[in-house]
């Protein structure tokens, strides 16, 4: 089939807004995986997820009674992963990555990271926020090394491991910089890297770019797929952005709102080949209609506020 063919399919495929059911095995999303087995023409997934949630609820009590904002959540993630989660917002896209930290216990189910149970946030799991909370008090090189001296071990072994992350991340002439003497996108940067620095098995983003100016956020954009790239770890990224998530993951989740679900779950067909640059990304003739669908998705499982 050609690419032309395939957003024609897709346009013409395309429900009306407010849809509350995942897209149709469309020729350019591919089937949903969501709580299915692996797509046919993907190869079976035989390692141990990352990370797996299987049936996971999460709700909060208040004075008002219980709100449920996650419900019947199943998801598995697997090392070399690159997934974009997207979803209005307030369906809860960050209490589930929360779940992942182990920051928050749920209320139903089961959370996995390495296949042993979420007890709570350890080294398995890396995490950037959107304002990367670096100590201001310390230089580029000590906010990286920090999570490294707490776990202890040699100390050249330590330096060489920050020294690595930070031509990673191309400051290496920048590693005595406080934060406050940082760009944003130098600050979003040394703070990967310090997520990246334990060796985490999976390395969860919560719209870290968001607060960046367009020209950094694409710099940035490109930086983290080089540095996924290499160090091939799995990373869950959160984002608002249909056209990030389309340029950046192999992967895409899509949660409906109230309570969150996961609605839609399928291979980004515009990263195969994977090693496609942003601009063959964007010139693929399927980008456009790929981008509408996503948009249509979330905005037709948006909760009425
Ligand atoms: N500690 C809490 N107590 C009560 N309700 C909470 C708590 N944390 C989150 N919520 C509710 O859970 C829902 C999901 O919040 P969450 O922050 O996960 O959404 P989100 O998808 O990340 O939104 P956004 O895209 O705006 O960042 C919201 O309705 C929020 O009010
Ligand atoms: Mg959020």
């Amino acid at each position: 089939m050609t690419p032309e063919a395939s957003v024609t399919d897709l346009q013409q495929e395309r429900p009306a807004p407010g849809r509350t059911s995942p897209p149709r095995t469309g020729a350019s999303f591919g089937p949903p995986m969501t709580n299915s087995p692996p797509a046919a023409d993907s190869p079976p997934r035989t390692q141990t997820p990352a990370a797996e949630l299987i049936s996971v609820g999460l709700s909060f009590q208040s004075s008002r009674g219980r709100a449920v904002v996650l419900e019947d959540v199943n998801l598995k993630i697997f090392p070399g992963d690159f997934v974009c989660v997207l979803g209005p917002s307030g369906c809860g896209k960050t209490s589930l990555l929360n779940l992942v930290a182990g920051y928050l216990p749920g209320t139903e189910g089961e959370v996995l990271v390495g296949g042993a149970p979420q007890l709570g946030p350890n080294p398995r799991v890396g995490v950037v926020f959107q304002a990367p909370n670096l100590f201001p008090w310390l230089t580029a090189f000590k906010n990286i090394e920090f999570g490294l001296k707490m776990l202890g071990g040699e100390k050249k072994k330590r330096r060489e491991r920050v020294l690595e992350l930070l031509k990673l991340i191309s400051l290496e002439n920048s590693r005595d910089l406080l934060p406050h003497e940082m760009s944003g996108g130098m600050r979003q940067r040394v703070a990967i890297a310090r997520a990246l620095a334990l060796d985490s098995k999976i390395v969860l983003l919560d719209e870290p770019f968001s607060a960046l100016d367009a020209l950094t956020r694409e710099m940035m954009q490109k930086h983290l797929r080089d540095i996924w790239g290499q160090a091939r770890r799995c990373f869950f990224f959160i984002t608002h952005d249909v056209q990030e998530a389309l340029l950046l993951a192999n992967r895409l989740v899509v949660m409906s709102a109230s309570p969150g679900r996961i609605f839609a779950d399928f291979k980004n067909p515009l990263r195969e080949p994977d090693d496609r640059d942003f601009e063959e990304v964007r010139a693929d003739p399927r980008f456009p209609g790929l981008r509408a669908d996503l948009l249509e998705m979330i905005q037709g499982n948006s909760c009425v506020i």
